[in-house]
């Protein structure tokens, strides 16, 4: 105990133009990114609003590329499969052997899928509980890791860091409806009315949340990835009873 919870991670690269296929390289600063959020050496953090730094938590989560592939064999980490698909959407097709890739086995291996989304889409994932075939995220190709096909401004891969808070059951912070009445099951963050978007500036108040406002720099919300940089401690009192529990499996 005291060290970080590991989570082993294969990539699948998806690809249908060799752009797409994108380098180990830009792979591993997806990996650095997280091992940075999720450990809370992310620099930025600095920037977390004063009244908010005492929420400021260290997740104490860590990301590897498996070194040992489900039948027992060495591994990058990273397969690499060739579609005759030009984008994806959230159906998952891309987590299928027909048109894409399937899973490693989801109970040992946070599967991530890298291929181009269609429709804008940075990223999708499946909350805790659902079917092992299709668990894992998906992150499109220009919003994956900080080099290479990233496009600002989602090029420091904080569209995974977003993925995985949901794989890991968190929820957004404006609780998914318009109206104030969602919630995200999460006490410390505000109630807020619905996403915020681009660099928003300091308080943004909406449903009686006021004087701090929308708690818009956590990694829950939807602005652009040099805006996001916090998970709360309650947020991750929620993740690590995912991990202690529904996905426990996956730790070592
Ligand atoms: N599921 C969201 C979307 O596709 C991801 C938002 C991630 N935000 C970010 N700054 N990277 O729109
Ligand atoms: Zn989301
Ligand atoms: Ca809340």
């Amino acid at each position: 105990s005291g060290g970080p919870m590991v989570i082993k991670v294969v990539v699948h690269v998806v690809y249908n133009t060799t752009a797409q296929n994108i380098s180990t390289a830009q792979i591993k600063s997806q990996i650095s990114v997280l091992n940075r959020d999720f450990g809370a050496k992310n620099t930025d953090k600095s920037k977390v609003p004063p009244v908010w730094k005492g929420l400021v938590g260290n997740p104490n989560i860590q990301f590897q590329l498996a070194t040992v592939d489900p039948d027992g064999k060495k591994t990058t980490g990273i397969t690499r499969t060739k579609t005759q698909r030009t984008s994806f959407g959230t159906n998952d097709t891309v987590k299928t052997s027909a048109v894409g890739k399937a899973p490693w086995p989801t109970d040992r291996y946070l599967n991530i899928w890298v291929c181009n989304l269609g429709g804008g889409l940075l990223g999708y994932a499946q909350f805790p509980g659902g079917p092992a075939a299709t668990d894992g995220v998906v992150i499109t190709y220009r919003a994956f890791g900080t080099s290479g096909t990233a496009v600002a401004p989602f090029n420091l891969g904080r569209t995974a860091t977003h993925e995985i808070g949901h794989y890991l059951n968190l929820r957004h912070i404006w609780g998914d409806t318009e109206d104030c009445s969602g919630t995200d099951f999460v006490k410390d963050t505000p109630n807020a009315v619905g996403p915020n978007y681009g660099k928003p500036t300091f308080p943004h108040i909406s449903c009686t949340n006021g004087p701090n406002g929308d708690m818009f720099m956590n990694y829950m919300d939807y602005v652009d990835d040099d805006a996001m940089f916090m998970f709360t401690l309650e947020q991750i009192a929620r993740m690590h009873a995912t991990l202690e529990d529904v996905r426990s499996s996956l730790v070592s």
